[in-house]
């Protein structure tokens, strides 16, 4: 039987936070957070006071507030302990000089360190820029560079990616064991929390779109209260909850929902160090009782193509599970239902956005294939080519009613750039396609140009993909658009096999009639290859089809030149 979509747990939806979407209308509202934060009446805050000081304040300090393993050791940290931390460090960073508005890059691995470093350095009021721990040289130096960053907190290893001569803006760098030593003298010192503004900034993240430059997208820190509450509603943080973020605070994931969103609502927070190893990860969620776990559809697919390695641990504890970044197939969100019992819940925004804009909630239906709703409040559109809005259904450009809470403030001193995401007409353009059902459901389709027209008919990659990676041998799928003369384009897909499976006579015919009988004709790929890995963005892990496409183009322009060189020797 075709499954269409997956209703909520009826326990679970009655203990979650929020119980009805269609009654909320609006939950970004001031009101909203000024019950939740606690120094919001004061018309100043800090981010990192409302993550941990106020949980010690108000009574929490012996709760725990973050469960570390690499694997090889564990270290536990209550709430009072990471304030202690937290404290030393940022006045370390204030007597060396740190102001409101200067930019502390925080280069480490994903470890406690990485998360006090970043927490201090918004407490002394600067803006926090953590770059991912796989970075090289390069992308270390553009960054750097960009935003001229003035301090810098690293670790032996990756000081040596650090082209210092490059960086004239650097004023001290310090080792993370230096850093800690240099604290140790604050043992009694007061509280040094820097009081802000909301239009003050608190965190730049650079995003690498497919052309051009990392653009430094700048967060103030008036994006509290959107982290909090979709923090509240969607992570569904409750006092008794495990949360796990796989995600490094290099990446906007792992800082917004990696520290910030479970932090102000006072979640147990877990660190894993270390890289993506299957065994490793499920015995984490057996050992430390995960019961919340966000990660990425990649993650997901990998661990699926595992088999039944699951079944040698304890997984119950899992509540629910929440995916980003890429679209979510249905064939993993079914896996996902059988294997833990637990939903994974899609979310979709960008680094742009701040935080979740389309969300499921624990409480709601899923309709696989949908990355979800609005979050209340929030207004999503499909517009046409003159941003006009499009009735239900209809694939266009997908927009959201401009400002929300969480929107960054900008580019770094990049006006043009920032402009270029709004339209006249007061919506922010998010460079995907998409279609909202009659339910206001948004269907992903891709970017603005990953749509493949064949034959006339419209074809999305991720539909084609979801399909391909239903059949057995195929792990992972990237499909494209590959010019053709008489159907304007054919589907191309490129898939890597799954463990256990190698390319027998007769393979790529079978997956393609798998496809055309479960999925349409026109859909089924003409040419399917099978290779050894996908292009992958670095950071966050997406299948690179635009890669796949000019390496396609590229080989095909080297064809029609050595056909010619023949005819014409
Ligand atoms: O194309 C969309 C895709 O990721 C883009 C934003 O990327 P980034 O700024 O790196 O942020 C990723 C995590 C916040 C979007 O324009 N994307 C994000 N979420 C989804 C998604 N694609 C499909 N489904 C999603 N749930």
């Amino acid at each position: 039987m075709e499954r269409t979509h997956i209703e909520a747990d009826k326990t679970i939806a009655k203990r979650a936070n929020l119980q009805s979407y269609e009654n909320t209308k609006e939950l970004f509202t001031w009101d909203h957070a000024l019950q939740e934060l606690s120094q919001a009446p004061s018309g100043k805050w800090n981010a990192a006071y409302e993550c941990i000081d106020r949980h010690v304040a108000e009574g929490y300090g012996d709760k725990k507030a973050l469960l570390f393993t690499d694997g090889d050791h564990d270290e536990t940290f209550t709430f009072a302990e990471v304030k202690h931390i937290t404290d030393g460090y940022a006045h370390v960073l204030k007597e060396s000089g740190v102001k409101v508005g200067d930019r502390v890059f925080i280069f480490l691995p994903k470890s406690p360190a990485c998360y006090f470093t970043i927490l201090a350095a918004i407490k002394a009021g600067a803006i926090a820029g953590p770059l991912f721990e796989a970075f090289m040289e390069d992308a270390v130096r553009e960054r750097m560079q960009d935003c001229e960053a003035q301090y810098l907190i690293t670790d032996e290893n990756l000081v040596k990616r650090v082209p210092f001569d490059d960086v004239p803006s650097l004023l001290k760098t310090w080792d993370i064991e230096e850093f800690d030593r240099e604290a140790q003298q604050y043992e009694d010192a007061d509280s040094p929390i820097v009081w802000l503004d909301e239009q003050d900034g608190m965190l730049i993240h650079y995003t690498s779109g497919s052309t051009g430059k990392p653009k430094g997208v700048l967060h103030a820190q008036k994006v509290l209260p959107h982290h909090l509450i979709t923090g509240k509603y969607v992570l569904d943080v409750h006092d008794d909850d495990v949360y796990w973020c796989t995600s490094h605070p290099g990446w906007v994931t792992g800082s917004v929902y990696g520290v910030f969103a479970p932090w102000l609502n006072r979640a147990t927070v877990v660190i894993h160090g270390g890289r993506f190893d299957a065994k490793e990860w499920y015995s984490l969620i057996e050992r430390f009782g995960v019961t919340i776990w966000y990660s990425a559809p990649t993650a997901f697919r990998m661990l699926m193509s595992e088999g039944d390695l699951y079944k040698d641990f304890n997984l119950t504890s899992l509540r629910h599970l929440l995916s980003v970044g890429e679209p979510l197939n249905p064939e993993v969100i079914y896996w996902a239902k059988d294997v833990f019992n637990a939903r994974i819940h899609d979310t979709w925004w960008m680094t742009e956005t701040g935080g979740h804009l389309i969300v499921n909630f624990p409480s709601a239906l899923i309709k696989p294939g949908s990355m979800g709703r609005a979050f209340p409040g929030v207004t999503v559109g499909i517009l046409d080519e003159n941003n006009e809005p499009l009735p239900a259904n209809e694939v266009g450009k997908l927009a959201v009613k401009a400002p929300w809470p969480g929107l960054m403030k900008e580019i770094w001193k990049n006006k043009e750039k920032f402009d270029s995401y709004f339209t006249d007409n007061g919506w922010y353009l998010s460079g995907d396609t998409a279609r909202i059902d009659e339910d206001g459901y948004v269907f992903f389709e891709g970017r603005d140009d990953d749509l493949i027209k064949t034959a006339g008919e419209q074809v999305g990659p991720f539909e084609v993909e979801s399909k391909l990676i239903e059949h057995p041998a195929v792990a992972e799928a990237g499909v494209i658009g590959k010019p053709d003369e008489l159907r304007g384009h054919i589907i191309k897909a490129f898939i890597t096999l799954r463990h256990g499976y190698s390319d027998y006579d007769g393979l790529t015919e079978e997956i393609r009639q798998f496809v055309k009988t479960k999925l349409a004709a026109h859909a089924a790929p003409r040419e399917i290859e099978i290779v050894e890995e996908l292009p992958k963005t670095k950071i966050s892990g997406k299948i690179l089809r635009r890669l796949l496409k000019q390496q396609e183009i590229e080989k095909m322009q080297k064809e029609v030149a050595s056909e010619w060189q023949k005819k014409n020797a």
